[in-house]
């Protein structure tokens, strides 16, 4: 039925107004990249634009789909996309910190709640789940997606596509997920965004695309081509990427849309002489739709009438579109999405913000708690709250809160706690410091907030880094605490009050002196419109800290990039033997980080038994199971992420130390203990072999259960893997 309907409907189109269903445009709303159109209404109203983006509420996306609707020949609705990254309105903490819960129902109700509010304000189509690793601290996106590493990014991925478009995509609640940015994006050189990306080919595969794959599996609608290269081509020119590995590999059947302007900048990138011939790399490559850069638009035609394009591929791309616009049942009802009453009744929602708040604690990670200065006693406690970080509701949502409201909303960490302490506790806030990069050197406010600490029993410093100091073109050299926070922590320090780091942040920072003289640190990343109440939870011990960090923390920027999954080199660094110069080493610093990738710490302990294995051996069509027993050893209830990890010793090229390989979070109450078991069967000992064949080889392998990653977390136990 669709495949006759959109038969019907392509025979009517002409040139034009195909190439206006490969056209997505912004509105003047906002702007998500450095150009703009003014004339987009017209556009639309003469069939030149088949999706826009940048625009929303039931009202807006109405009074554009009447130009479209009723203005245009054929009548074709648009499509409206936005960037419902971490959240809509009721925003959810970033997408970074969502993955430290490492609670997989947790971030599918946070992307569902988001396809829920953004859907009744018009939306049809999120450019959400961000699924590209990072390593690089350097890198402000890395706040973007879910982390490092290759295994828990791909669950996220599935997560949040699930979340988002539900199980039909024609529910006028769900909308259709983009999986972006294809590919490799997180590995620009130096952490600067938008730099040159070279990696290997065994790197992309193994590390870069799986999360990709795992959207693809779990039914992605849609795919956005990155702004870097891939082996010297441009991501919106690439077929190997765009047409060998997603369709003819992978069997991805979505539309993929561009980057901002990406097909255009093939042009200073070095690809493409002119305008022309980028359109038509990128119509060859697999493009289907341009976003904003009016290339197809402007020269698709040109190009099919010299004959340079091919009808057959702009047809092709054109099918792919109309039919997410058929399946989310707009040629029945354009207007089915744009709806004032279900808006009304959706947006902040009290459910909502609750699930807001709930995620916001479980991604929390708890990185130090010296003396149980943690959880903070309510009542009678004078508490000095200090930093630009403590009051700010700007600061609460982070970066890519596209329509959150960053004036009133948010719920700050002052709010939060003077709700939750009561009347008898103080707390006296003082800024004391500024982020902004300017003030370093400048102790503008020390006096008034050393004096609040004096005064205090103890003292709560929210420092970190300032909302747009993550995310796009947000890269840093440095990973320090901006401003001059450092300055002043070290002044709260010297008072000798227990002092309490609470980081708001998007990247790992390099927090070593922190970690070596506070009491406590809490890293409670950009946490959300009801993050101030999230953090007072956690700090009074409302709940019990059980987020793990999804990325390694380093002791120092010149580390970066770091990850726990590196290689072992031929000359590996080894604590028995510290004076050993020819190692691979640094001469100022050690190797390792100042956190590990899945770290985070509890208000109570949790032990852990010796591992056990079904069998020593896994055969070729078997499986093996590997179990552990948790304990949690101390006197509050508490949720711990058992982490399992291998390590294959011998390879046809060489392997990681480590790789994780599964998870389960487990809640415990006092004294409770519980068996968890990993599955593993040979498939999921895959890689990327010398001669590029993906499989397993067989061997001796290591396997950990363990608190984080680390070889020294816990004792592995080997199994042979046989043909
Ligand atoms: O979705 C974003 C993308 O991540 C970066 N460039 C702009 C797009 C649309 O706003």
């Amino acid at each position: 039925e669709m495949n006759a309907f959109i038969d019907d409907l392509m025979g009517q189109m002409t040139l034009q107004e195909k190439i206006g269903q490969l056209t997505l445009l912004t509105s003047d709303w906002e702007s998500t990249g450095p150009t703009m159109r003014d004339t987009y209404q017209a556009d639309i109203r003469a069939g030149r634009v088949g999706s826009i983006f940048n625009a929303y509420t039931a009202d807006y996306t109405r009074q554009l789909q009447e130009l479209a609707v009723e203005g245009t020949r054929l009548k074709i609705p648009l499509l409206f996309g936005y960037d419902v990254i971490h959240g809509h309105r009721t925003i959810f903490p970033i997408s970074l910190g969502e993955a430290a819960s490492w609670d997989m129902d947790a971030i599918e109700r946070s992307a569902r709640v988001s396809a829920a509010e953004a859907s009744s304000e018009g939306i049809h189509w999120t450019f959400s789940p961000m699924v590209d690793i990072a390593r690089d601290a350097r890198w402000g996106r890395i706040s973007e997606g879910a982390g490092e590493d290759v295994y828990l990014g791909s669950q996220v991925a599935r997560a949040r596509v699930r979340g988002y478009q539900g199980d039909d995509l024609g529910a006028v609640d769900t909308v259709l997920a983009t999986a972006k940015h294809f590919a490799a994006y997180g590995a620009a050189q130096a952490g600067r965004d938008y730099h040159t990306v070279d990696i290997s080919e065994r790197t992309l595969r193994d590390v870069y695309l799986p999360p990709f794959k795992a959207a693809v599996d779990e039914g992605v609608a849609t795919f956005m081509t990155s702004f870097n290269e891939y082996n010297g081509v441009p991501a919106s020119g690439s077929r190997y990427l765009l047409t060998d590995v997603l369709r003819d590999q992978w069997g991805f059947d979505g539309f993929v849309v561009t980057d901002y302007t990406s097909i255009n900048e093939m042009i200073p990138h070095g690809y493409s002489r002119d305008l022309q011939q980028a359109g038509e790399q990128a119509l060859n490559a697999g493009v289907d739709m341009d976003m904003q850069g009016a290339v197809f638009m402007e020269h698709l035609k040109q190009s099919i009438d010299a004959g340079t394009a091919s009808q057959a591929d702009i047809d092709q791309a054109v099918r792919r579109i109309l039919e997410m616009k058929y399946r989310l049942g707009l040629f029945e009802d354009p207007y089915r999405y744009s709806d004032n009453a279900r808006q009304d009744a959706t947006l902040y929602k009290p459910e909502f913000l609750e699930a807001a708040r709930d995620v916001a604690r479980k991604s929390m990670v708890l990185l130090k708690n010296e003396g149980n200065t943690l959880p903070l006693v309510a009542g009678a406690k004078n508490i000095a709250l200090i930093g630009p970080l403590a009051d700010s509701k700007a600061d609460m949502i982070g970066s890519w809160a596209a329509a959150g409201d960053r004036q009133t909303r948010p719920v700050t960490i002052l709010e939060g706690m003077r709700q939750r302490a009561g009347e008898g506790t103080r707390i006296n806030y003082v800024k004391g410091a500024s982020y902004e990069f300017a003030s370093s050197g400048s102790t503008d406010g020390f006096a008034e907030a050393v004096a609040a600490a004096e005064q205090a029993d103890v003292v709560v410093a929210v420092m970190g880094e300032k909302w747009d100091m993550t995310g796009e073109a947000a890269s840093r050299t440095a990973l320090d605490l901006p401003g001059n926070q450092q300055a002043l922590l070290e002044r709260l320090v010297a008072t000798g009050k227990p002092v309490v780091l609470v980081v708001l942040s998007g990247r790992p920072n390099s927090i070593g002196w922190a970690d070596d003289n506070v009491e406590a640190i809490l890293h409670a990343w950009y946490p959300g419109t009801m993050g101030g109440h999230a953090v007072a939870d956690v700090l009074f011990g409302d709940y019990n800290p059980s987020g793990k960090l999804p990325v390694t923390f380093p002791l120092t920027v010149g580390q970066e990039p770091l990850h726990y999954d590196m290689k072992n080199t031929g000359r590996p660094y080894s604590a028995d033997n510290p004076q050993q110069k020819y190692l691979s080493r640094y001469l100022n610093t050690p190797n390792d980080p100042l956190y590990r990738f899945g770290y985070g710490l509890s208000y109570t302990n949790f032990s852990y038994s010796p591992v056990t294995l079904s069998n020593p051996t896994l055969s070729a069509n078997g499986s093996l199971t590997a179990s552990a027993t948790i304990t949690n050893t101390g006197d509050r209830a508490g949720a711990e992420v058992v982490q399992m990890y291998v390590r294959d010793l011998v390879g046809s090229v060489t392997r990681p130390v480590q790789e994780l390989k599964g998870f389960e979070k487990v809640i415990l109450q006092p004294g409770e203990s519980r068996t968890v078991s990993f599955r593993i069967e040979p498939k999921d000992l895959a890689f990327t072999r010398a001669d590029m064949s993906h499989g397993w080889e067989p061997g001796e392998f290591n396997l950990w259960i363990a608190p984080s990653s680390g070889l020294e977390a816990s004792a592995p136990v080997t199994f042979n893997l046989t043909e």
